[in-house]
């Protein structure tokens, strides 16, 4: 059996919460495999709407199992939150939510120097939700991280005291004023570790390889979007994982021959939270209009989300590192009562017309080219299947089919479960 993957092909937020929640019941296993909580996947059923940013999004589903794997870093904090978010479901989380050991851990101090950082960059700043990505997976790297098997080590405490100590003399370091209370953090950072200790801690490479040989399905939901990505994303403003295909690999210990399916999910618009480039951004009534109606506020931070075109550059980009093979397009029902729609086929780079996604895409840089195409005024939310769907709604999806040469196998008309077209 090989493992399907589900990732973001633009700056995040493209409903995969929603899509993975839709896809569960196709599977036996859920497993996240990078980012933290700095992800928020919105599911909404049932009149009941949940964020989730650590637990994956098969938590709702009577029979999958939910992985929580070594690519991933758990701020055991904001997990007893979910978790007690969660409390009016009953849910076995001993046995439905399993947590790798080699996951690292978030510790308050990461969280303090994230801000830190941050703040000495001032104008320059990544735009970061401040839940210690960075730092975190930069002690990853550096091998000085703290992991979950590490709480069942003697040493545990001591380990912890040590980093944490060297945590606050690199605060030190960056002269920003901070203004954070250690025990109260503390005191939060230990009830959390408490309830992390109640849960099923594995080897999750083991676990989900056994598991694969024993025929389960596994679908592998990805967190950001590949354009965040630590190597192809827009490089410095991106975060600090591998969200593209590659990091399904390295998150899970399931070997590049063991991927199936890669389902790329996308917005028929696009949005950026945070700071950096995004050359088909909007700051027109066109704009507003996508952010009022599509409702473009951060699901972690609250923070309004920047709107502009589909941008076809990028996604041909991200769907190449990728290997996409199957696509889903989000928030169709938001173009809704536009009378023309662009969409952005290549780029005026320094006077030259490209068709690629270059090192730098800086509006110096960079100015999009555009096709237009005819709008359509339906409304989309209550269309059930794909037969009711208006001809210029399938004129526009056909031309990014013919353009990303990937079939559009979902479209999403609004943000519940049910509201989900199959093609
Ligand atoms: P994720 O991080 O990729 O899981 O996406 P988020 O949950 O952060 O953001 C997606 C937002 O769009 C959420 O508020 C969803 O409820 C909402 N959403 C998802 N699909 C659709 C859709 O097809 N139409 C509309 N109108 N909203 C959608
Ligand atoms: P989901 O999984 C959208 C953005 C931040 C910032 C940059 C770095 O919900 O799609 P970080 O906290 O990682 O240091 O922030 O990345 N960012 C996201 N934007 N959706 C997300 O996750 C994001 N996770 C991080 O806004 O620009
Ligand atoms: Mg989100």
């Amino acid at each position: 059996m090989a493992v399907n993957l589900l990732l973001g092909l633009q700056w995040g937020d493209e409903g995969k919460g929603k899509i993975v929640d839709v896809l569960t019941g196709d599977y036996d296993i859920i497993a996240r495999f990078q980012g933290g909580p700095n992800a928020g996947h919105t599911l909404i059923f049932d009149g009941y709407k949940h964020v989730l940013h650590t637990i994956p999004s098969g938590i709702f589903h009577k029979t999958a199992i939910n992985v929580v794997g070594n690519g991933v870093v758990i701020d055991p904090v904001i997990f007893k939150n979910e978790l007690d978010n969660l409390g009016q479901f009953n849910i076995d989380f001993k046995s439905k939510l399993l947590i790798s050991r080699k996951a690292h851990l978030i510790l308050p101090t990461h969280r303090l120097l994230d801000s830190a950082s941050e703040k000495a960059k001032g104008k320059e700043k990544i735009g970061s939700t401040l839940k210690g990505i960075g730092p975190t997976y930069m002690d990853k790297t550096g091998r000085n991280g703290l992991r979950v098997g590490d709480l069942e080590m003697n040493d545990w405490q001591e380990r912890y005291e040590k980093l944490t100590k060297k945590h606050l003399k690199m605060i030190e370091f960056y002269g920003v004023e901070l203004n954070f209370d250690l025990k109260e953090l503390q005191d939060n950072f230990e009830k959390g570790i408490e309830r992390l200790k109640q849960l099923t801690f594995i080897d999750s490479e083991e676990y989900l390889n056994n598991a694969m040989k024993n025929g389960e399905t596994v679908l592998a939901e990805g967190a950001q979007g590949s354009l965040l990505d630590v190597d192809f994303g827009t490089y410095p403003f991106v975060t600090s994982s591998t969200t593209t295909a590659a990091g399904a690999c390295t998150g899970l210990g399931v070997a590049p021959n063991k991927i199936g399916e890669v389902f790329g999910i996308f917005k028929a618009y696009t949005t950026r939270v945070g700071s950096g480039p995004f050359p088909t951004e909007l700051f027109d009534e066109d704009g507003e209009r996508m952010a009022k109606v599509g409702h473009e506020f951060g699901a972690t931070t609250g923070r309004p989300r920047r709107c502009g075109w589909l941008d076809i550059v990028a996604l041909k980009y991200a769907v190449q590192v990728n290997g996409v093979t199957q696509l889903m397009m989000m928030k169709g029902d938001v173009l809704s009562g536009f009378d023309t729609l662009k969409v952005c086929t290549s780029y005026n780079y320094n006077g030259n017309e490209i068709s690629h996604f270059p090192y730098n895409i800086e509006p110096e840089n960079v100015t999009p080219i555009y096709s237009k195409f005819k709008g359509w005024s339906e409304d989309l939310t209550a269309m059930t299947s794909a037969d009711e769907l208006p001809q210029n709604l399938l004129d526009y999806i056909a031309f990014i089919e013919k353009e990303v040469n990937v079939p559009i196998k979902i479209v999403s008309v609004g943000p519940d479960r049910k509201q989900t077209i199959l093609r």
